[in-house]
């Protein structure tokens, strides 16, 4: 439901951030099927692999950030706060949405309303960090009184790796009370790529709820 909200809102012409995740694939889907009926001519940004396959299967012409602005990207989140804080990165394409959608003049994130919170921080940060750093990333977390896990994969032994390379840090802090220094200073963390943190970035929130779509601002 929030997915097919978020596509009404796309114009002609625009270039459109393509999120990664099970929520944003309903949206771009649905984004493809509006472009070839209603001849739309928008452009894709996409977000990760999954993203861009997605778009290539549904005849979403790819372009990069590096040649167009983007107009508005629609994302998926692991968890909001009533501020439209985020946490992202369940799908460890965390670097690369946090790059597009903050570049968006508009981000607006899709999501069924289980991912509500009062307070961030049930769902633990995704940390996107380079290989080496695996020992002293863990000792910063450890001080800042996080219980840090790397990810595992499921499909294959070993790590989970993410498009850029790198591995995936969960870091399981007690409830977060205000989440934007601490997305800086997991930032300042040498050997940390990006962290999964999004605060003050969101512009609206398109909630799928059982008693209808709310949208939030
Ligand atoms: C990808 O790394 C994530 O940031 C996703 O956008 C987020 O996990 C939401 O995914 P779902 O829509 O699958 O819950």
């Amino acid at each position: 439901m929030a997915a097919l909200v978020a596509v009404d809102e796309i114009k002609e012409n625009q270039v459109v951030g393509l999120g990664t995740g099970s929520t944003t694939h309903y949206f771009i889907n649905e984004l493809a099927k509006r472009n070839e009926k209603e001849e739309l001519n928008i452009l894709g940004v996409p977000t990760s692999y999954q993203s861009f396959l997605l778009a290539q299967k549904g005849k979403i012409p790819i372009t990069t950030l590096d040649e167009h602005d983007i107009d508005v990207s629609v994302d998926g989140a692991d968890e909001i706060d009533s501020n439209l804080n985020l946490i992202k990165g369940g799908g460890a394409a965390h670097t690369l949405e946090k790059i597009i959608d903050y570049a968006a003049e508009k981000f607006i994130v899709i999501a069924d309303e289980s991912k509500l919170v009062d307070r961030l921080g049930k769902f633990p940060v995704p940390v996107e960090i380079i290989p080496q750093s695996v020992k002293t990333v863990f000792s910063s977390l450890n001080d800042m009184g996080a219980n840090p896990e790397i990810r595992m994969a499921k499909y294959k032994d070993g790590p989970v790796i993410t498009d850029n390379g790198n591995f995936i840090v969960d870091a399981q802090f007690p409830l977060i009370d205000n989440p934007i220094p601490l997305e800086k200073d997991l930032n300042s963390i040498p050997g940390v790529v990006e962290n999964g943190i999004f605060s003050q970035m969101t512009d609206k929130a398109i909630i799928g709820t059982v008693e209808g779509v709310k949208i939030l601002k």
